[in-house]
């Protein structure tokens, strides 16, 4: 069969693969899915779609007549030229990023053959491309493409993001092999940046680090906000209006978390460093929002005092909202550290119900709505800004907790409603908090 009507491979079926995958089916492409994870396989070999992501069991619905789904790399090496990897990179102890899922991967097709072309929509340092083909040359492969294709879809919208890019980048080492991707997605209209292979892998890594960059930035301004007793919420809408800056990713809060910007800041800091260069912009963007999550106990102890014994419902664990991933989250070093200081800690969210990762919550009850987690609360912490959040029945809440303050760590719900309902609101750089010590009603804990 000619290379150009094969169907096209796609290697780690995650947040990443798998909406990759069905919406080039959606586009009409034949293929072939593959992951090591047998259980991932055989659940979507029945339709069961393993991760949470609106919008894409229609799709794959839709499209499934024309996808694949196996564990075996002969099977996929006989039926594809073109393989899209998108395995997980994860960071190592030292920082850089983890390339051992990729490395299996390229042994994999090494010890196929035959005439490949590689897609890599994970991301990897700048210099993996190269490595990449080095190896597969000395494994005997007849002809190598490689194409960097990296990925900038964000959980939770992943669908749109991929059917709808603010961008392509192809970066390849043949023009011939670009030309073949970009053809692939011929039914989709954005902007295509045709490039070298390196610059693809820098453009990736620089697009992630500067929006940590902006989120740590504008967390910074949240705290001087507090000090001086302005808002940031209108410094940030106020900034946003100037075309220069633009209004996305300035929303001040508890940190930035996932499985994508910590390890890919980490990792550029450390590819910069083993090439000689002392990013020091970035490492104050990592320290910045390590603190951040840990102002939060700085709240919660100067309206509770010592938090021993306090009962605090944290409300969302996922690392953003529409996501069931827990990567990173802020939630999980928040939980520990108010575990250290010897809380009661509760938590609800609507995609961790309770048994989830008790690795992850040790010592955390999770429960199944959000006004169980505020029965008896001293406080509640708004962690994860899912949309029910805003909806809650505030004054329901407010009679089943024992105190009455509410920690907004993303500056999500409507605080004078809060405060009409008998709350003590702080939000993260926002001004109207209500003052520590404020008249508190007799008989309610402080
Ligand atoms: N998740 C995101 O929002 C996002 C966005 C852009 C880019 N990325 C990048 O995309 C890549 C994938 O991320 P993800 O979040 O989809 O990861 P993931 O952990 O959700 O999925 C990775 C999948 O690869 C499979 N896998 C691992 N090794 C394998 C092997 N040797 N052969 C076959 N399958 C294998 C795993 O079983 C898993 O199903 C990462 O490099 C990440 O940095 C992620």
């Amino acid at each position: 069969m000619p290379a150009d009507q094969r169907p096209i491979g796609v290697i780690g079926v995650g947040y990443v693969g798998l909406v990759t995958a069905v919406c080039l089916a959606h586009l009409g492409h034949h293929v072939v899915c593959l992951d090591l994870d047998a259980a991932k396989i055989d659940n979507l070999c029945v339709g069961n779609i393993p991760i949470y992501e609106p919008g894409l069991e229609e799709l794959l619905a839709g499209a499934r007549e024309r996808m694949v789904f196996t564990t075996s790399y002969p099977r996929l090496c006989d039926s594809c030229h073109t393989m899209f990897i998108a395995v997980d990179t994860p960071p190592s102890p030292s920082g850089d990023a983890d390339l051992s899922r990729v490395e299996r991967v390229i042994r994999e097709i090494g010890s196929c053959g035959g005439d490949r072309l590689l897609v890599m929509k994970s991301t990897v340092p700048v210099g993996t491309g190269d490595r990449v083909v080095a190896e597969l040359e000395a494994m005997g492969v007849d002809r190598i493409g490689y194409v960097s294709n990296p990925e900038f879809l964000r959980e939770g919208a992943a669908v749109d993001d991929v059917l709808h890019p603010d961008r392509i980048v192809i970066g390849a080492y043949d023009q011939r092999d670009g030309d073949v991707v970009e053809a692939l997605f011929a039914g989709i209209e954005t902007e295509v940046v045709r490039t070298s292979v390196p610059t693809a892998e820098m453009i990736k890594y620089a697009s992630n680090a500067f929006l940590a960059t902006k989120i740590s930035f504008i967390n910074e301004i949240a705290n001087v906000c507090e000090h001086v007793g302005a808002d940031v919420r209108t410094v940030a809408a106020g900034m946003g209006l100037d075309r220069r800056i633009g209004p996305s990713f300035l929303q001040a809060g508890i940190g930035y978390g996932g499985s994508c910007f910590p390890k890919d800041v980490q990792a550029l800091k450390q590819l910069a460093g083993n090439s000689g260069y002392h990013f020091q912009l970035l490492n104050a963007v990592i320290e910045v929002n390590h603190l951040q999550k840990r102002r939060v106990v700085g709240k919660l102890q100067q309206r509770l005092g010592r938090l021993r014994g306090k009962r605090l419902a944290l409300l969302g664990l996922t690392f953003k909202p529409n996501t069931d991933d827990l990567r990173e989250a802020a939630s999980i070093v928040l939980a520990s550290r108010l575990r250290a200081e010897g809380a009661d800690v509760v938590a609800y969210d609507p995609m961790v119900p309770p048994g989830t990762r008790p690795d992850l919550f040790p010592g955390v009850t999770l429960v199944t709505s959000a006004l169980d987690a505020l029965d008896g609360a001293d406080a509640v912490i708004l962690v994860t800004e899912w949309a029910e959040f805003g909806d809650l029945d505030w004054r329901a809440a407010r009679e089943r907790m024992r105190g009455r303050h509410v920690i907004d760590g993303r500056n999500f719900l409507d605080a004078d409603a809060l405060v009409a309902a008998g709350f003590s609101y702080d939000g993260i750089g926002t001004v109207n908090d209500t003052p520590v010590g404020g008249p508190i009603p007799a008989g309610e804990t402080t």
